[in-house]
């Protein structure tokens, strides 16, 4: 069963979007062409991904300046060495989308 996270518009390049659906916080990407999904929260600590630095496909957190690869959600630089969980964003009607069990 598919959530709607946002409208495609309303997330930047430049800035993810904090979206809270059923209790869970999610921060939505685009790069590219490509909408990602990831848990807001940082793997690591009180980080919020979604008040990051973007770089490419690298999110900074912006508490203690660990890594994470976006789409793959693995941590790419310390102190994070839990990867995020992700979901697969699909774009549907303009609304990005994605399955909450996943
Ligand atoms: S809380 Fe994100 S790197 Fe520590």
């Amino acid at each position: 069963m598919l959530t709607v996270l946002c409208r495609r518009d309303e997330v930047s390049a430049d800035t993810p979007l904090r979206v809270e659906r059923d209790g869970m916080a999610y921060a939505v990407f685009v790069i590219g062409d490509g909408y990602y999904v990831t848990q807001d929260e940082c793997t690591h600590g009180p980080g919020l991904l979604s008040e990051g630095y973007l770089d490419g496909e690298e999110i900074e957190c912006p508490f203690h300046q660990g890594r994470f690869h976006i789409p793959s959600g693995q941590p790419v630089a310390p102190p994070c060495t839990e990867a995020l969980r992700v979901w697969s964003a699909q774009v549907i009607d303009g609304r990005v989308c994605i399955d909450p069990s996943q």
